[in-house]
């Protein structure tokens, strides 16, 4: 497949100022830039459609910079949807016109060496390591781009544990008939694991407030129709006080606030597990409940099976809106204000 010599992409310059990653979006920029070259394990991808998670903009302060340090510039963005159109040396899992999915990889790309620094989504053409890559089973890529990060966190933090917590403990082992409690039902991380949950026979609740999707529907009803078992609406109930004494064995944190975890002894069971991607402070298990955070892992193998649940209409990745290249800050500044109603996401080719 014929590939240019150059690329556009935007690229991140410097860090913000702590604590306003919006100063940071000021000093991003749309380059022209030489086409990335996939080294052995790699492929290169032509990317169709991009999607914002949090993480984006949250590297952007470098507060993150002993877990995933950055060298600038960088190009942001971590989940993408294109077209394979070059494979480094010894990839066998993917070929060259294959359409895919990829989470380029938090981790992944900050710890090896990887032609535009860490991530590379916000491109028009990026490099992904095959190991990260699923094809999309004849899936549009509206409907899969937003899939792989979020999917993957919510999928190991339910069910797998890939990369297991920061000690390296085992995370999901939600089961049928278990009880999850899923703090943050309307977040893109959070609309996934209610549907998951749902999928396994779980008996799921969850937390949303009564701010709208993109159709009109408010975010309460969309958590119902997702197949969410309760709703409680966080701006007039505590979750707490709601599901205590529910004996809850899994609480799926997507928010991060810090008084959660201290609260959370009123609703699991003993033996119950609060897992968080959200809230890295100091919080230590207690004797009854374990408290977990986790970064996640970027699999192919799990992003295989996140594809099969959308392909059985099981899952879907509810999306905000679609926006030209040219808007890639645009969309940045939403994140950044927590607004989002599902996937952000980014017309790129
Ligand atoms: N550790 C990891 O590996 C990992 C991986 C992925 C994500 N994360 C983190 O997980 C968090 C969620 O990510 P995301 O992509 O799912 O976020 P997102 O889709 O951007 O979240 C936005 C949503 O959060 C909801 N929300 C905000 N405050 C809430 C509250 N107090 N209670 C309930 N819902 C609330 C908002 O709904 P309303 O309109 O109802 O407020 C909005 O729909 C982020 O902090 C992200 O950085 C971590």
């Amino acid at each position: 497949m014929a590939v240019p010599s150059e690329m556009k992409a935007w690229r991140v310059h410097a860090y913000g100022e702590e604590g306003n990653p919006a100063d940071t979006i000021s000093k991003m920029t749309l380059d022209t830039i030489p086409m990335p070259e996939p080294k052995p394990g790699q492929v290169l991808i032509k990317v169709e459609l991009a999607a914002v998670n949090p993480i984006d903009w949250k590297l952007f302060s470098g507060g993150m910079h002993g877990i995933c340090p950055v060298t600038f510039p960088y190009v942001p963005g971590f989940d993408v949807a294109g077209t394979v159109v070059k494979l480094g040396e010894g990839v066998g899992n993917v070929q060259v016109g294959d359409e895919v999915i990829a989470d380029l990889g938090l981790v992944e790309t900050c710890k090896t060496e990887s032609p535009c620094g860490p991530a590379g989504a916000f491109a028009q053409y990026t490099v992904a390591l095959a190991s990260t890559v699923a094809k999309r089973e004849g899936i549009p890529a509206k409907e899969l781009v937003g899939l792989p990060l979020a999917g993957l966190t919510s999928y190991q933090a339910l069910f797998t544990g890939a990369g297991g917590d920061f000690t390296g403990a085992p995370l999901g082992t939600l089961a049928p008939g278990q009880k999850l409690l899923v703090l943050g039902g309307a977040a893109a991380t959070g609309a996934i694991a209610v549907q998951l949950g749902r999928a396994i026979g779980a008996e799921v609740a969850t937390t949303a407030s009564p701010n709208k999707m993109p159709d009109g529907t408010n975010k309460l009803d969309y958590m119902k129709k997702l197949g969410a078992d309760d709703v409680i609406n966080y701006k007039e109930a505590d979750w707490s006080d709601v599901k205590a004494g529910a004996n809850v064995d899994l609480i799926y944190d997507c928010v991060g606030t810090e008084e959660d975890w201290p609260k959370a002894s009123k609703v699991l069971k003993k033996g119950g597990k609060f897992v968080t991607i959200a809230n890295f402070g100091d919080a230590k298990s207690t004797e009854d409940h374990s408290f977990q955070a986790f970064l996640i892992k970027s699999d192919s193998e799990d992003l295989k099976k996140l594809v099969q649940f959308v392909k059985e209409g099981k899952l879907t990745v509810p999306v905000d809106c679609v926006v030209p290249f040219e808007d890639v800050p645009k969309v940045l500044t939403k994140s950044m204000g927590w607004a989002s109603a599902g996937k952000l996401v980014i017309q790129v080719a």
